[in-house]
């Protein structure tokens, strides 16, 4: 179970009704804030054997799955899903999609040798409780690679912190979350971190 059901109703609801616009509206962020690189960068990483995205939403990260290990991609957001299967249709090879929620993630233990996920953590509704269940279904010894935006330092976390209320509402995603605390509240260890666009954008690696 999700810790609120009522927002995780609201965030399936939020998601399901952007599916359709989400490539458009977020494709000029892609280059200029350093997600392409970042996408290439955790897909370069991932070992051979069993790899779970988490929050695949359209799926803009099946051009980059390498062709070795067996994909899961998975997400609360039929809408989003949708798109992610009709562009893992054009790549062929049969990948994987699975509906479920970060939070009650519906895979055995130790399922996984890595889990990956770009922009997700600052949208799921618990996200300490979202990255307890990444680490449950993680094998020892096996990497979790994020790609987060999160709150800044200086004058622009204040802002995002102003702007916060307004922006989650209508369209989903926080703007301040300490998604590096949270992993480590969660009970992961970062091992490596690196920026993608001054201290907001990072990819993350945990273990
Ligand atoms: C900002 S989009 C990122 C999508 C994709 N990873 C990307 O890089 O474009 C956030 C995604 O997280 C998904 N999401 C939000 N809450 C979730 C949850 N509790 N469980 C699984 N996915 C969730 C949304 O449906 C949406 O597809």
């Amino acid at each position: 179970m999700p810790t609120s059901p009522e927002g995780t109703g609201r965030a399936l609801r939020r998601w399901s009704r952007q599916a359709r616009l989400y490539d458009r509206l977020t494709a000029p962020m892609e280059r200029m804030l350093g997600f392409e690189r970042g996408r290439e960068w955790i897909f370069a990483r991932v070992p051979e054997g069993r790899v779970l995205e988490v929050g695949a939403g359209t799926g803009k990260n099946i051009a980059y799955y390498p062709a070795g290990p067996v994909i899961v991609a998975s997400d609360l957001s039929p809408g989003m899903l949708a798109r992610a299967a009709e562009k893992a249709g054009r790549r062929g090879g049969g990948r994987r999609l699975v509906l479920t929620d970060a939070e009650d993630l519906a895979f055995r233990d130790h399922a996984f040798d890595a889990v990956v996920a770009t922009c997700v953590f600052c949208s799921v509704p618990d996200p300490r409780r979202g990255l307890r269940e990444v680490r449950r279904v993680l094998k020892d010894g096996g990497e979790v690679l994020l790609l987060e935006h999160m709150r800044p330092s200086g004058w622009l976390g204040r802002l995002f912190d102003l702007l916060d209320p307004i922006v989650s509402r209508v369209m989903g995603p926080h703007l301040n979350r300490r998604t590096l605390d949270t992993i480590r509240e969660a009970g992961l260890v970062v091992v490596e971190e690196r920026r993608v666009f001054s201290d907001w954008i990072k990819l993350i690696v945990a273990r």
